[in-house]
C-alpha cells in the first residue's frame, strides 16, 4: 500500500541511482570472463595475478550491493510513488519484478563475496544460477517499461527519467 504521503514521482538521487545500478550490472555481465578465468585457475590450485576486470567486478558488485540498501532505505524513509496499475494482475507482476531486483540485487553480491573471499564451491554456483534468474527478471523489467512505453502509454518512462522531487 503506498503511504498516504507518498511522493509523486522520483527523486533525482533515486532515478541515479536506477540507472547507475544497471551500468553496473551490465558490465558485471560484459566483462564476466575475466572473473571467471580467474576463478577457474583458483578451484585448479592455480596464482592469479592481478586483473583490473576482477577489480571491477568486486567493486561493481559491491556498489550494486550498497545502492540497493541505499534505495530501499530511501523507499522506507520516503516512500515509493504510487503505481501506474493498468490492472490488477499487472500490478502484482510488476510488484513482484521490483522485489525480485531488489533480492538479487542483494543475493548476487552476497554469493560472490563468500565464493571468492571464502573459497565456497557451492557458493560460485549459486552465483551462477542467479545470474540467469536476474538476467531473466530484467528482461521481463524491460518487456513491462516497452509496454507501459508504447502499448499503454502511460508516462512510467518519463517517470525514471524525469525527477519530482
Ligand atoms: C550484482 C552483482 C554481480 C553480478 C550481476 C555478477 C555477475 C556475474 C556473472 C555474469 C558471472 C559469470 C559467470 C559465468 O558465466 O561464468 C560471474 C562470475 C563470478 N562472480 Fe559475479 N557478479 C556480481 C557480483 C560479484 C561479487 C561482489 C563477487 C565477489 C566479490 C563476485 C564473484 C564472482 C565469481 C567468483 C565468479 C566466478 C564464478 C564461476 O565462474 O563459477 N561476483 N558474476
Ligand atoms: C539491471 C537492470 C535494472 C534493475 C535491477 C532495475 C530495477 C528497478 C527497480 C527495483 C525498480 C522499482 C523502483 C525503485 O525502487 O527504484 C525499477 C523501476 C523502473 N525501472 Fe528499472 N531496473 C533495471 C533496468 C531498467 C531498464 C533497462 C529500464 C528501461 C528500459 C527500466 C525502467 C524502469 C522504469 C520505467 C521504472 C519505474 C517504474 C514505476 O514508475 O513504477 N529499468 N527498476
Amino acid at each position: 500500500m503506498p503511504a498516504t504521503n507518498a511522493p509523486t514521482g522520483y527523486s533525482r538521487l533515486r532515478i541515479a541511482l536506477h540507472w547507475l545500478v544497471f551500468a553496473l550490472i551490465a558490465q558485471q555481465y560484459l566483462f564476466k570472463d575475466a572473473m571467471s578465468a580467474a576463478w577457474d585457475r583458483i578451484t585448479d590450485g592455480l596464482e592469479t595475478g592481478f586483473d583490473p576486470l576482477v577489480l571491477a567486478h568486486v567493486a561493481g558488485g559491491a556498489l550494486v550491493l550498497i545502492f540497493a540498501l541505499w534505495r530501499l532505505t530511501l523507499r522506507a524513509r520516503r516512500g515509493v510513488p504510487r503505481a501506474i496499475e493498468a490492472s490488477k494482475v499487472q500490478g502484482i507482476l510488476a510488484k513482484l519484478t521490483h522485489v525480485s531486483l531488489y533480492a538479487l540485487m542483494i543475493l548476487m553480491p552476497l554469493s560472490g563475496f563468500v565464493a571468492w573471499f571464502g573459497g565456497v564451491e557451492a557458493a560460485a554456483q549459486g552465483h551462477n544460477v542467479l545470474k540467469i534468474v536476474l538476467l531473466a527478471l530484467v528482461a521481463l523489467h524491460v518487456v513491462g517499461a516497452l509496454y507501459h512505453q508504447f502499448v499503454l502509454r502511460d508516462g512510467t518512462l518519463a517517470r525514471m527519467r524525469r525527477a519530482q522531487d
